[in-house]
Order: C-alpha cells, then sequence, then structure tokens
C-alpha cells in the first residue's frame, strides 16, 4: 500500500490534489492533516465534510495552544516583524508541517504531499520542515507541478480547470466560483491577498476584513487596557492572569472592536516577487507595541540598538521558515537573556484603529527618578561642559580638513 500524507485546508487546491494523487502519483492510501493553527471553525468543519466525501483517513489536530507558546511567544521576544508587519502565516507553517510529521511517523508513512502553487513562500517553509524531519521522504506538490496533459507535458492549472477537475472527481466546491480573496489566517494574524488587492493602488474595501472594525464603527470611548509582562511574553490582561491561547483571543477581540490592526504593506516574497498583502494582527499589533515599549524601559541604549538587529535577522529567518537554523539558536540565546528583565507592565490605550503606550513600570526600569529629573546633587550639571566640549571631536576635525581642501 502506498501510504502518503497530505497536509490539508480543505480548499480546492489541496482538495483536488487527493484524487491526484491517487490517480496520477500512485497513492492509494491518502491520510489528510488539517492543524487548527485558529482559523475559523468553519474552515476545520469543512476540510472533515469534504475529506470524508474523497475517503480519506482525516485527522483534525489542535494545535493553538502550542501555536501560541511555542511560536507567538517567540516573535514576541524579538519583535517578530517582516517588512512592517508582524510576521503570522510564516509561523504558522513550521508547526503544520511538524505535526503532519508527528503523524507520518505515528501512522508509518513516508510521503507527504502539499497544495502550495510554485510562486509563494509556503513550499519553502513546509518542505524544510519535512527534509528536516523526515530526510527521506518523498514530497510532492502537483499543483506546482502542473495539469498532466495528454501528450505527457504539465502546464500550469488554471482555475477552470480545476473547478472542472474537481467536479469530475466528486470534490464538492461550494461558493468557490466566486471566491475573490485568498485568505489565510490563525490565531496570529489574517492574510489577504488576491483579486483587486493585487493592483497596489487600489484601496481595501471594508468587506474583506473580518477582526478589526472600520473606523466609523468603532466606539466612541477610548479603550485603556494593562498587560502585564514575565520573561518577555505577556501573562495578564488588566491584572487578570490568563494562559497564553486566552490572552492572544481576548486581545484579539478587543483591539479589532477598536479597528486596531490593520496592516497594508508591498511585501517581497522569498522569490522575488513583490505582492500587495493585507494584514489584519490586533493582537499582534498590540502586543508588540507594548512589549517594545517595556523592553525599552529596561534594556540600555546598547542593548536595544543591538537588539533591533537580532530581531530583524530573526524575523528574516522565521519568514523564511528556517525554523531551526542555528543562526535562530544563537539569536535567541541573546534575545532570551535580554528578556528575563522584560517583566512589568504596559497600559495601552486603544482608539478608533490606534494602540498608544501610555504608561510602562517595571521592577527592574533603568529609569531613575533622582538622575533624569536633574535637580539632585547625584548629576552635577557642571560635569557635562568638558564632554559637550569633546563632542563630536573627529566629526569637527573632517568638516575643517574638508575647508582646507576646497
Ligand atoms: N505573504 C505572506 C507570507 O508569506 C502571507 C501569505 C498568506 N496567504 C494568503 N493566501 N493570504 O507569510
Amino acid at each position: 500500500m502506498q501510504t502518503i500524507v497530505l497536509v490539508y485546508s480543505g480548499g480546492l487546491d489541496t482538495s483536488v490534489c487527493i484524487p491526484l494523487m491517487r490517480e496520477e502519483y500512485g497513492f492509494d492510501h491518502v491520510i489528510t492533516v488539517t492543524v487548527d493553527v485558529g482559523q475559523p471553525a468553519e474552515d476545520i468543519r469543512q476540510a472533515e465534510v469534504r475529506a470524508r466525501g474523497l475517503n480519506t483517513e482525516h485527522y483534525t489536530l489542535d494545535a493553538k495552544a502550542e501555536f501560541v507558546e511555542k511560536y507567538c511567544w517567540p516573535a514576541v521576544r524579538a519583535n517578530g516583524d517582516y517588512q512592517g508587519y508582524p510576521i503570522s502565516t510564516s509561523i504558522a507553517r513550521p508547526l503544520i508541517a511538524l505535526k503532519a510529521v508527528e503523524k507520518a511517523k505515528e501512522l508509518g508513512a513516508n510521503a507527504f504531499g502539499h497544495g502550495c502553487t510554485g510562486k509563494g513562500n509556503d513550499q519553502f517553509r513546509i518542505e524544510y520542515i519535512m527534509r528536516t524531519l523526515m530526510p527521506d521522504a518523498e514530497i510532492i506538490a502537483p499543483m506546482r507541478e502542473g495539469r498532466l496533459l495528454p501528450n505527457g507535458a504539465r502546464e500550469p492549472w488554471t482555475r477552470t480547470e480545476e473547478i472542472d477537475y474537481a467536479e469530475a472527481h466528486g470534490v464538492e466546491i461550494p461558493q468557490t466560483r466566486d471566491k475573490i480573496w485568498s485568505i489565510d489566517e490563525n490565531l496570529w494574524g489574517r492574510s489577504i491577498e488576491g483579486g483587486h488587492l493585487e493592483e497596489p493602488g487600489y484601496a481595501p474595501p471594508e468587506e474583506i476584513f473580518q477582526w478589526t472594525r472600520g473606523l466609523k464603527d468603532c466606539p466612541d470611548t477610548p479603550k485603556t487596557l494593562k498587560i502585564g509582562f514575565e520573561n518577555g511574553v505577556p501573562v495578564s490582561l488588566d491584572d487578570k492572569i490568563l494562559s497564553p491561547l486566552e490572552l492572544v483571543l481576548q486581545m484579539n477581540k478587543i483591539a479589532g472592536e477598536n479597528g486596531v490592526g490593520r496592516v497594508d504593506v508591498m511585501e517581497d516574497r522569498m522569490l522575488g516577487l513583490k505582492v500587495r498583502e493585507n494584514y489584519e494582527c490586533p493582537a499582534a499589533v498590540v502586543l508588540l507595541a507594548a512589549h517594545k515599549a517595556l523592553e525599552a524601559l529596561v534594556s540600555t541604549q546598547g542593548e536595544l540598538k543591538f537588539k533591533s538587529m537580532v530581531d530583524r535577522e530573526w524575523g528574516e529567518l522565521a519568514y523564511k521558515g528556517l525554523w531551526f537554523d542555528p543562526l535562530k539558536e544563537d539569536l535567541e540565546a541573546f534575545i532570551n537573556s535580554i528578556q528575563t528583565r522584560v517583566t512589568g507592565s504596559v497600559n495601552m490605550r486603544l482608539a478608533k484603529g490606534s494602540a498608544v503606550v501610555i504608561g510602562r513600570s517595571s521592577p527592574y526600569a533603568l529609569y531613575n527618578e533622582d538622575l533624569a529629573s536633574f535637580d539632585s546633587k547625584t548629576f552635577d550639571q557642571a560635569e557635562s561642559i568638558g564632554m559637550v566640549k569633546i563632542h563630536g571631536l573627529q566629526s569637527r576635525m573632517y568638516w575643517q580638513l574638508k575647508q582646507k581642501m576646497k
């Protein structure tokens, strides 16, 4: 028996993969795995129904808590960002692939299938994990390989051909014919692309947003909120201790109600393609802003400068899906060391699309009231005179030299 584990979302691409794997790739036993990282419950259910309809051995694996603790929290510690938005799809892919690998090992399968096309980033992220953990496994991606023509050649699938193939093979396809947006969703963010949104100048219509209210629907009264942190990760909202999963769920709701978390960017994909992306990530936007505010209170100037470089590198590695990279481990050694002091709380004000820090406190604050307020003997202002005279010595010499050379 030829067994394959298919990373299954229940969408059209991955559903079409099921009959394809049987007919063209010779797998008579298809195991479908849907990993729940916080996509809509309806999507999970639909995946189950479709998998059943297509007679696969189907598993829904709930990885929500694990996703927050092992993927979103490290992203908070590293202020996980890529080109101006909190990374979300990229940090969920390693976990999805990891769960598929676990299932394959448990069930003795040695082949994987996924629905990625050849244009995006997910093929890199998913296959990297599979190859790392099961180097000998076969990996097939029918959507990337293209449609098999009678003469044996292949060409890219068009959406119409895919739908025709699906219909001919009993793949149920409700409302897909007029589906406009391509959406990827997990607890940390919702990404919307496709249709007219591909045009960089096209203003995103209100209908693409699900988690965040538009300006005119936001409450008039601002919402203030205290976020407690320990060791670089949030632990409480308004002094109420919450599990990581519960905290993210509540934060998404509160911030989304106040219209916080919409990001519209041009993104450079791994293959060099520039794409227009819209994100909704209410919890991530608020928690990252709060985290940065606390870091700024407890870290030295040098630490902050260096950490912004470390964070940037970390974000790029995470974006590329290189989850087990040694450099990532090295960067995390630094990040985790500095996070031991990122404990305390941050007050935020959320109102009509904005999230503003309005206060912070920590037992590790490097701020000292005596020193900063300048009115005490501990800071003798006369000591500054000499320091100011020396300031920019080489820089001033350079300027004078330049005048002479004219
Ligand atoms: N470009 C983003 C990334 O690579 C998100 C892509 C999500 N996919 C989607 N169909 N919206 O992380």
